[in-house]
């Protein structure tokens, strides 16, 4: 038996949903995780009373003192935090971070608290180096925050071309190197040994390096490529993670990681208000993403985080290989889950919504497919035949 809904808004809401859930089963070109792990959570969450109240996490989940702001779910945040730092190499002790609104939030903490960082130690302001290929946040950002760029070219594949850097670098300032781990589109990996061989020509410079690591942060450390993200082995100052990506989050949000003594180096805002020390950018933040984080970390396994990762890559390596088997041209870099293809007919790209690019050095215009967690064999099967098909009409 079917209820009528008399709330009209309901009714409405009912209709834009239902559209959602089709449609999510085809989003092939924009790297979210379309497989919620927060059913739970919300089950919990509307009988808990929780949803009740407002909590707001404005304060430091590793300031020991206690917040004014009594409401919040710091001691959650931190534990997602602590949680998350050894996967990149940060030992416990010397580890400081926050869940953030988004990848893009987490790239403006590595410029903000990298700049502020460098200046202390310096008494300069730093020159910051990014990849054409990078997201274009890092520049965005950089401008908002003031901050003199040196735009890198980069290689077909994505990478930052360790040559133009070196003609680029002003060594007599401060650097603050972002390295792009996963470029947006082609999904290219900086060559941090290549590029850092750059830098150490110049011992007297000051680096500070910060990794854009927004989709591919989320699942490296769950795969044999976990070397690549280990700060131990390729040494970096912060990292910025998105959370909606790889992790599974149901809206924006991310993390920022960096290490204490990056944090003890920045602008000591002592907020008498808040009882608080407060260097990170925003005042309010989220309390209710560091408890959905928490769910999914408690109910997650690292086997399961191993199991979703290593079939992202294969289905990757499987889609590559089914192009060429067609004869379309597609590229895949190496730890990448994003294959990049010449652009197929307009009516393909919009019912798998296909971010555009264009690169002249491959043939022009392209298309992309990020093989998220929801992008299945079955699915991709579905999409390779209307390619094959269209090529026939
Ligand atoms: C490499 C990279 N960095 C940063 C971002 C921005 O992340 P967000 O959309 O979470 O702000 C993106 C978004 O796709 C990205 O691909």
């Amino acid at each position: 038996m079917s209820t009528v809904k008399i709330d009209p808004a309901e009714a409405r809401l009912d209709e834009f949903a239902a559209g959602i859930v089709t449609g999510r089963g085809y989003d092939f070109g924009y790297p979210l995780n379309q497989k919620s792990q927060l059913i739970g959570f919300y089950r919990w969450f509307a009988g808990s009373g929780l949803n009740l109240a407002m909590v707001n996490n404005a304060g430091d989940p590793f300031d020991g003192s206690e917040s004014h702001l009594k409401l919040n779910t710091l001691a959650f945040e931190r534990e997602v935090i602590e949680r998350m730092g050894p996967l990149y190499g940060f030992d416990e002790g010397n580890l400081w971070g926050i869940v953030t609104f988004s990848g893009t939030d987490g790239n403006n903490h590595g410029l903000y608290f990298g700049a502020k960082y460098l200046e202390k130690k310096t008494h300069r302001k730093p020159v910051v180096y990014v990849s054409d290929a990078a997201h274009y946040s890092s520049r965005r950002l950089a401008d908002l925050q003031n901050l003199d760029v040196a735009l890198i070219d980069s290689d077909v594949h994505g990478r930052m071309i360790p040559e133009a850097l070196e003609k680029a670098l002003q060594p007599d300032r401060p650097a603050l190197v972002i390295y792009a781990m996963g470029t947006t589109f082609k999904g290219g990996v900086d060559d941090m040994d290549a590029l850092n061989g750059v830098l150490a020509k110049h011992p007297e410079m000051t680096v500070y390096r910060h990794i854009d690591a927004a989709l591919f942060g989320g699942y490296i450390p769950y795969t044999t490529y976990r070397d690549c993200l280990n700060r131990k082995v390729h040494p970096f100052d912060s990292i910025a993670i998105s959370g909606h990506k790889f992790f599974g989050m149901d809206e924006p949000a991310g993390f920022f990681l960096t290490t204490m003594d990056v944090r003890n180096n920045q602008n000591p805002y002592e907020v008498s208000y808040l009882n608080c020390s407060m260097p990170m950018v925003n005042c309010s933040r989220s309390a209710m993403t560091p408890l959905k984080f928490w769910w999914i970390f408690q109910h997650t396994s690292k086997e399961e985080f191993i199991e979703q990762s290593e079939t992202m890559l294969e289905r990757a390596a499987w889609l590559k290989g089914e192009f060429d088997r067609i004869g379309w041209d597609a590229w895949l870099e190496p730890m990448s889950n994003t294959v990049y293809f010449r652009r197929p007919p307009q009516a393909i790209v919009k019912k798998y919504d296909l971010a555009p690019d264009h690169d002249d050095r491959l043939g022009g215009d392209l298309s992309h497919i990020v093989v998220m967690q929801h992008v299945t064999e079955k699915r991709l099967q579905v999409f390779l035949d209307e390619l094959t098909a269209s090529r026939k009409s």
